[in-house]
């Protein structure tokens, strides 16, 4: 059996890429698409007081673990004040979204970030938000807003996590994800569903598929860089966009967003059953990895490794960094898959995390 390259490949045209543009023809008729880029809107600006603006850095990135500093300095102090913070976007289901509110003596931290969030405090004038042991669901605007009563105004920051994108699929095959699906497999592949940033940059450094998925906002998109006719047709390179869709009813893949793990993955030479890999990892002490574990090491490690081998969702794949004849023929780096093959062929080894 030939592998397919699951990300980052250009070019070539495999069984894979065919079905999809049977799709694509069948779907251009009901769906309404654009390579226009898609930003979310945008604050008004109007001229701050009480708040230093522009903030010190609109944009923090940090990575998945680390520590974040949003900068929020007062350059002129009312006598009474609050500051409030919150995080704007993407939202957390059944949370307030205020993360921490002080009055320049006291403040008291809000929400699920709460037991995570601090404030900075270098100096009397610094109102700026620490946010501790950073997870992938943190990214996104957050809002210091000064509150006094006459005249509130706010700054906005965004929180980036380093990482990086890929596209899953369910094991039912291409298209079978309702929204909540593709949250939940993205969130078991050790990954969240990805912001539009972050595929914009994932499809600048290289991402190029032709299969449609799930944004954490609800809207369906996927990234060109090598115009085909099968893919969406001869158009700019950039991201093709179905705009928000039905979250109940429409079913797509999913962009899934992983960053730098603490453990590593390992392989096991094979042949071995799916059963028998599970036991193989558990006998080294890890379990069978998960996607974005994988995915993760070949990105941030340069894991390369060219025997098929199965994760825990039942698929098997291999990472390639340095692509080479006879390593699934495929002239670009990626994490290539043979899909999910029956559980009980004994052919592939495992790629076991610790
Ligand atoms: C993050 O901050 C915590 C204290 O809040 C500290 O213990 C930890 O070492 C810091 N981590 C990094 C990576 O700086
Ligand atoms: C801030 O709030 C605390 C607790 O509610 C209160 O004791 C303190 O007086 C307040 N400080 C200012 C400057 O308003
Ligand atoms: C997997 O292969 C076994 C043995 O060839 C067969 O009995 C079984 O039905 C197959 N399972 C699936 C899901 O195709």
């Amino acid at each position: 059996m030939r592998p397919s390259s699951h990300t980052y490949r250009t070019g070539r045209v495999t069984c894979f890429i065919m079905n999809c543009a049977a799709i694509l023809i069948l779907t251009t008729s009901c769906f309404s698409w654009t390579s226009a880029i898609y930003l979310p809107n945008r604050q008004a600006t109007k001229k701050l007081k009480y708040l230093l603006e522009p903030p010190v850095y609109a944009e923090v990135t940090s990575p998945r673990g680390g520590n974040a500093t949003l900068p929020c300095v007062l350059r002129f102090k009312p006598s009474h004040y609050n500051v409030k913070w919150t995080k704007l976007e993407p939202l957390r289901r059944g949370s307030e979204n205020i993360v921490m509110i002080t009055n320049g003596s006291a403040h008291k931290p809000y929400g699920l970030l709460g037991p995570r969030a601090s404030l900075r405090k270098a100096h009397a004038m610094d109102a700026s938000l620490r946010l501790s042991n950073l997870e992938l669901e943190d990214v996104g605007r957050y809002r210091c807003e000064l509150i006094n009563g006459i005249e509130d105004e706010s700054v906005i920051i965004t929180l980036e996590i380093e990482g990086m994108v890929f596209p899953y699929q369910s094991k039912n095959g291409r298209y079978k994800f309702t929204y909540q699906e593709a949250k939940e497999a993205c969130v078991e592949q050790d990954g969240t569903l990805a912001t539009f940033k972050q595929l914009y940059r994932a499809w600048t450094e290289g991402l190029d598929w032709c299969n449609a998925g799930w944004l954490v906002d609800g809207t369906v998109h996927y990234p060109i860089l090598h115009p085909r006719a099968e893919c969406g047709g001869e158009l700019l390179p950039g991201i093709r966009s179905y705009g928000p869709r039905d979250r109940i009813r429409d079913h797509f893949d999913a962009f899934c967003f992983t960053s730098r793990t603490t453990g590593f993955v390992f392989f096991v030479g094979g042949p071995l059953t799916f059963g028998e890999a599970v036991q193989v990892c558990r006998g080294e002490g890890g379990e069978l990895a998960l996607v974005g574990q994988l995915y993760s090491a070949w990105r941030f490690l340069s894991y390369d490794r060219c025997n098929g081998g199965w994760l825990k969702d039942g698929s098997v794949r291999f990472p390639i960094t340095t692509p080479r004849e006879r390593c699934g023929d495929i002239p670009e780096a990626g994490v290539r898959t043979f899909g999910y093959p029956n559980k009980t062929l004994r052919l592939y080894g495992a790629y076991c995390y610790r």
